[in-house]
């Protein structure tokens, strides 16, 4: 494999959470399996004081909790812990940069870099309007000499004037192909391999349209709370945080067409032109497409838990939503008319993203008696986390007299292949942006297409109060009026469990 060009990677935000959770144990993971270049070193920016020794040592136990490769030798972490660097940092003072600059110049010269440089956005959104116009404005985004890359985190933008706003902003600073717009889900293994799945089999292409498929279901299930994020979630709510992003990523997965090729612009092409064919939801419409609740106070597991309004940094009153389901059409010739149903909540029973693809039941029901089964025969689950793999459930007689028909399940379970390493999605992300490889990330005008569907519910939400916010008992899956939502079309939600192949209300969550 080709190994990435020598570089040094700058982090804004070095002494927050992201970098010690993911990002500095992703690269250690990277170091571990040598795909490293052979000259790289990490400059990590934060406001916090500290000495580099002492940045090293909060790493290292980032790394010992979080690094996917376990550490086995001491040594081998010391190498990677002289690495890294770190440099007190005011982001907001515009002098600093001058600072930084020196601070990179003696750098590039320790290591030997070539001015390669990737600086990671780590920070609080407010920064982006900044920290781009101050490395331009010392020369630092200018690529005459050594590569210069910049990594944004999500959220880009808070609604889609926000979300122009920001792109212009970059754009002005960043050539496109220089901004590296990081979504975690497109990192995650399983994700990719929808791609895989849908375009080197030939039996589910054929199929993969609106002669056969009655409807998608997407859920992005979590069973943890906002915890101590609640400051940052009562301005997001699940539709920002989730749905926009990494929910409407997966339908742009399931939903393109055959890319031409496999590389950064045609595969972002087809996600783009599904985002483009989102049929928009009036205003007016939006109690009908959706549903919103918010967690309340309730006993799991024999322990009480709190409700969100009781969360720490959360309005006492708050409308904020923590669950969503919708309904959704992507109007073109492949999916008219085929509904996606797409769910995301925190504090629901267990913790599962998965892709449910209902196939139409046959268009002649010979064993009558099981028409009910008909129904939900012939389901393509696509497992994204926990337990990823892939289960078909099919129809089968029933041994015996008669013609009874059951469901049973074929499936695949990535834990079989007992030798193969799954790469965080962090590791991956920041491996292919090493390479110059922006297929994994999001493209600007993509970003803004997801933003301009989401807009005029997001709008709705906060202007209508007669939109209910439903609550839901901690624990439970979610407004019993989502299961509304879909029976009308006299269909029903799975209900997934921990295990793939299981359903349904009793089962190990
Ligand atoms: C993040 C959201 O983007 O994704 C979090 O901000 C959410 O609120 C997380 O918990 C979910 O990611 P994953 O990989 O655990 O599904």
């Amino acid at each position: 494999m080709n190994q990435p060009k020598n570089h040094i990677l700058v982090i804004f935000g070095a002494s927050g959470d992201l970098t010690y959770r993911k990002l500095v144990p992703a690269v250690y993971d990277l170091f571990d399996q040598n795909l490293l270049p052979e000259n790289f070193a990490i400059l990590g920016l934060g406001r916090t004081e500290l000495e580099n020794d002492a940045f090293r040592s909060k790493m290292k136990e980032g790394i010992e909790q979080f690094a996917m490769n376990k550490v086995k030798d001491e040594k081998h972490l010391q190498t990677y812990l002289e690495k890294l660097h770190y440099f007190s940092f005011d982001t907001k003072s515009p002098d600093e940069y001058t600072l930084l600059k020196g601070q990179l110049r003696e750098l590039d010269e320790q290591y030997n870099t070539n001015s390669n440089f990737i600086f990671y956005m780590a920070t609080p959104p407010s920064m982006y309007e900044i920290i781009p116009e101050q490395l331009a404005a010392q020369g630092l985004s200018d690529e005459k000499t050594g590569f210069k890359r910049l990594i944004v985190e999500k959220p880009f933008g808070y609604d889609l004037a926000t979300a122009k706003k920001l792109n212009k902003e970059l754009l002005q600073y960043f050539k496109e192909e220089q901004i590296y717009r990081i979504d975690h889900y497109l990192g995650k293994e399983t994700v990719q391999n929808l791609l895989v799945t849908r375009f080197s089999n030939g039996i589910f292409e054929p199929l993969w349209n609106r002669n056969y498929i009655h409807h998608v279901e997407i859920t992005g299930a979590e069973n943890i709370g906002v915890g101590n994020r609640g400051g940052y979630y009562e301005g997001s709510g699940a539709m920002r945080d989730m749905i926009q992003n990494h929910l409407l990523l997966l339908a742009g997965l399931v939903a393109m067409e055959p890319p031409a090729l496999i590389d950064s612009t045609n595969i972002r092409n087809e996600i783009a032109k599904v985002f483009h064919s989102l049929r928009p939801i009036d205003e007016k419409d939006v109690a009908k497409y959706t549903i919103r609740g918010q967690y309340t106070a309730s006993k799991i597991k024999g322990e009480d838990v709190k409700g969100y309004r009781e969360e720490q940094g959360v309005d006492p009153n708050s409308r904020t939503e923590t669950f969503v389901a919708m309904k959704l059409f992507i109007d073109n010739w492949r999916w008219a008319d085929v509904p996606f149903y797409i769910r995301s909540g925190k504090m629901l029973p267990t913790r599962v993203t998965e892709i449910v693809i209902h196939f139409k039941a046959t268009p002649h029901h010979l064993f009558a008696d099981n028409e009910s089964i008909c129904k939900n025969y012939n389901q393509l689950v696509i497992r994204i986390q926990p337990d990823e793999g892939v289960l078909l459930k099919f129809g089968m007689k029933v041994p015996g007299a008669g013609f009874n028909v059951q469901n049973v399940n074929m499936d695949f379970h990535y834990s079989e292949l007992s030798d193969t390493y799954l790469p965080s999605a962090y590791e991956r992300l920041l491996l292919d942006c090493m390479m110059g490889d922006g297929t994994l990330y999001h493209r600007g005008d993509a970003v803004e297409a997801a933003w301009k569907f989401v807009d005029p519910i997001l709008n709705a939400w906060k202007n209508d109060n007669s939109i209910p916010v439903h609550g839901y008992p901690a624990g439970s899956w979610g407004p019993d009026v989502s299961d509304d939502l879909i029976e009308e079309d006299d269909i029903a939600w799975r209900y997934p469990c921990k295990n793939l192949s299981d359903d349904g209300n009793y089962c190990e969550l």
